[in-house]
């Protein structure tokens, strides 16, 4: 199963992350010292995808511009001697070929992904990582969806086990396990409420997609807030050809939570060991 392209919709309001993101997409905040579709895109690179589609739209080319050359502040970087900056900034510019679509109304991930239509209906399978989760582990997340994917010649989701009381925030999927961490899925709901719920196993923002995916999500019709909702395509593709689910090792962001979000600039801060001990400090000087 050849995998090369990943889709990545960043054509979303942000609403949650007003008003962050009232002129700067939810997708470009820093998570450290990079914005966080860049953890996204390399994470992507760390499972040998090169080729990036991003689902966007008219106020988000600051996007695609960070992945990008900028010649005149190469030059001025390299005027001042400034080296190392000079080869950071080239390395993102580097890092992958982009290819972007317009998803002209923000209608819902599932229009988002459906949006992608004409550049992968003629691949084998293609990834789908959402541009504002961020997840670290063992190693990168959408690479275990690809190996299981590879192996069992399916579709795959990955999913990630949750706090009962957070459910309603989740697509929620039952199944059953048919080897540890990998389950064939029966049923998925999108944001379920609390008593309802069939688990506490919460899709995450990584799939690898057939494009069978597309005839399924032309079916699809507004679903949970009106949009069309790629759960909703999930669950016709699991009738069409099975969907596993994969339960990714690893920890997650969400972007558009504010306690996840500032939560993540501390965890990759405290990565860096010059700015380790001095950010410590810093964090417990400020608890009463
Ligand atoms: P979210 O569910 O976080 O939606 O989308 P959102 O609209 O951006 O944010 P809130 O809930 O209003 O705060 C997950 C990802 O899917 C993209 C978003 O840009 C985000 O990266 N998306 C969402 C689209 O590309 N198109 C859409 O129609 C909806």
């Amino acid at each position: 199963m050849n995998i090369s392209k990943v889709v990545i919709p960043v054509a979303g309001w942000g609403t949650r992350s007003l008003p962050a993101t009232k002129n700067i997409p939810k997708e470009m905040l820093p998570v450290y010292n990079k914005p966080v579709v860049q953890y996204v895109v390399e994470e992507a690179i760390h499972s040998g995808i090169r080729d990036v589609v991003f689902i966007t739209n008219r106020d988000k080319n600051v996007i695609e511009d960070h992945f990008d050359y900028n010649l005149q502040l190469e030059a001025t970087l390299e005027r001042s001697g400034k080296t190392d900056m000079l080869a950071k900034v080239r390395a993102v510019a580097e890092m992958v070929k982009i290819i972007s679509i317009r998803q002209k109304r923000a209608l819902g991930l599932g229009h988002a992904v459906a949006c992608a239509v004409d550049v992968c209906s003629n691949d084998d399978a293609f990834a789908v990582m959402v541009g504002d989760d961020l997840m670290f582990g063992m190693s990168p997340g959408i690479q275990q969806l690809i190996d299981v994917a590879r192996s069992e010649r399916k579709p795959v989701i990955g999913v990630m086990e949750v706090p009962q009381e957070e459910v309603s925030r989740y697509g929620i999927i039952s199944g059953e396990e048919s080897s540890p961490g990998i389950y064939k899925i029966k049923k998925l709901v999108e944001k379920p409420r609390i008593n309802d719920s069939p688990s506490r196993l919460a899709i995450v923002g990584r799939y690898v997609l057939t494009p069978d995916i597309f005839d399924c999500l032309e079916r699809v019709s507004p679903g949970h807030g009106g949009e069309i909702q790629l759960t909703d395509g999930l669950q016709l593709l699991a009738e069409k050809t099975g969907l596993l689910a994969v339960k990714i090792r690893g920890t997650r962001f969400d972007a558009g939570n504010w306690a996840e979000y500032l939560t993540a600039n501390i965890y990759f801060a405290l990565q860096d060991s010059e700015l380790r001990d001095d950010l410590i400090q810093r964090l417990k000087a400020l608890l009463p």
